[in-house]
């Protein structure tokens, strides 16, 4: 393995140290490029660069491997919960029984939201996209809690910050779903644990008693797991890099909600099942849809295919689809579409333009049919995304933070106009 690498401009050679992480993915450290050399580097998507050394969550796109913290994803979807995850995710290790405790306590005890956001929330239209709702609310808890602003907050405080908006993100989605149904919010309950808790105020009536169904607790718990971290994706990066102004966690997480929108990251979900609706309302055909999908002169893609950094299989999809079937199963539910989704999965895989570059279905692409099988309706499913992804973004966020990284500010290559002179054109 070569311990330095040696860039050659023309007649001058320059020697720059290697960096091998934990799981021997070895990178080229051009922290002094610049200065060496006046030479930056051009990376368009960032394709090839690590942005930060993290010891969060390991990825392997050639192998399908997911872990965080060491474990793997497999694992702790069958084993662990959504709560213990978080808690890997926030202090990297698993909890000890009294620290679980401890921990759930915590978020169960600031589940409410002030009152007064209320009146923000009250503003939006009822049909209003819940990702600009979510993004809005999140920044809006921010004034709420003005110490929370202090870059140089104690260590306490920064993880009572954190409990927080976990405790309350989840509050201000069941609001977002109770607005879209035009019912009344509901208030937390702290008999409910963290799941529970959130389906009893995104589905429960003022009028009835709520008792969750362990089937649907469980799917929820699984596939908030399996969204929890994802390393250094858009909207990680993006939590980092507003974070690394020092703006605070609800800012940063706002940010996040803001880049998970996207049709390309987090919106996907959502884009899937509308994807399917249509080539069933055209009558199934799926093979015309896969050659729509081929068709350069076409910009219709398979939503929920393809993945940056997956080129083998996404783990995550694999767990999703085994639980699909289940989920639906136990439920009794019969969904046209996911006849659908498995015949394009089938036609797809087996298409060269698929396997040559490597498009195979991702998280997106099954868990659409689970959330629509729980009853949630399509423009919900990229808020739920988001409440997944919410202790990685917040993991990331207190890395970053701990670790003091410099502020983000990429260089760029210049392609306007050279310097000219000021001629007055419109203004007489
Ligand atoms: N359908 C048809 N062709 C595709 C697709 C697709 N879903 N995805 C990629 N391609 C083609 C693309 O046209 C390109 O072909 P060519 O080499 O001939 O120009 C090639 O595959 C490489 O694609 P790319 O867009 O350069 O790859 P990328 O790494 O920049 O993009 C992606 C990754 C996920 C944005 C992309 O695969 C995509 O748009 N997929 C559909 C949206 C989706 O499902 N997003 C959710 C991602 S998983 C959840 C998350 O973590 O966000």
């Amino acid at each position: 393995m070569a311990d330095k690498a040696f860039i050659k401009l023309g007649e001058k050679e320059v020697e720059l140290p290697i960096y091998v992480g934990t799981e021997g993915e070895e990178s080229i450290d051009i922290n002094k490029l610049r200065d060496l050399t006046g030479f930056v580097t051009l990376d368009s998507g960032y394709k090839n660069t690590g942005a930060t050394k993290s010891g969060i969550t390991f990825l392997d796109g050639e192998l399908g491997i997911l872990r965080y913290r060491g474990y793997p994803i497999e694992q702790l979807a069958e084993k662990s919960n959504f709560m213990e995850v978080a808690y890997l995710l926030l202090y990297g290790e698993l909890p000890t029984n009294d620290q679980f405790v401890d921990f759930t306590d915590r978020i169960t005890h600031h589940t409410l939201v002030h009152e007064d956001v209320k009146q923000f929330f009250d503003g939006f239209p009822s049909n209003a996209h819940p990702m600009g709702q979510l993004c809005s609310l999140m920044c809006t808890l921010s004034s709420f809690y003005p110490d929370s602003l202090n870059p140089n907050m104690s260590k306490e405080a920064t993880d009572l910050t954190i409990i927080r908006i976990l405790a309350k993100m989840a509050t201000v989605v069941s609001w977002i779903h109770k607005k879209s149904v035009g019912h009344p919010i509901m208030y937390p309950q702290n008999k409910y644990d963290y799941v529970s808790n959130f389906l009893y105020m995104t589905f429960g009536m003022r009028t009835e008693e709520y008792v969750p169904d362990p089937v649907v607790v469980d799917a929820l718990d699984k596939l908030l797991i399996l969204h929890a971290d994802h390393e250094q994706n858009c909207s990680t990066s993006t939590v980092r890099m507003v974070g690394s102004s020092q703006a605070n966690a609800y800012a940063s997480v706002a940010a996040g909600v803001a880049a998970l929108w996207g049709p390309l990251h987090g919106g996907a979900n959502q884009q899937v099942i509308e994807m399917l609706e249509i080539i069933k309302a055209d009558g199934g055909n799926v093979a015309k849809f896969v050659e729509k999908a081929k068709d350069k002169n076409d910009n219709f893609r398979l939503m929920g295919f393809g993945h940056r950094v997956y080129k083998n299989f996404d783990p995550r999809a694999k767990i999703i689809k085994e639980a699909c079937d289940n989920v639906l199963n136990k439920l009794g539910v019969f969904d046209p579409v996911l006849d659908i989704a498995k015949q394009l999965e089938e036609v797809a895989l087996k298409d060269p333009y698929f396997v040559e570059r490597k498009l195979y279905p991702n998280v997106d692409f099954y868990s659409g049919i689970i959330y629509r099988a729980i009853g949630f309706p399509t423009e919900m499913f990229t808020v739920l995304f988001a409440l997944g992804r919410l202790p990685g973004w917040l993991s990331q966020w207190k890395e970053m933070r701990e670790a003091n990284e410099p502020i983000g500010r990429p260089r760029q290559i210049y392609t306007g106009p050279t310097v000219r002179d000021y001629t007055n054109i419109a203004i007489r």
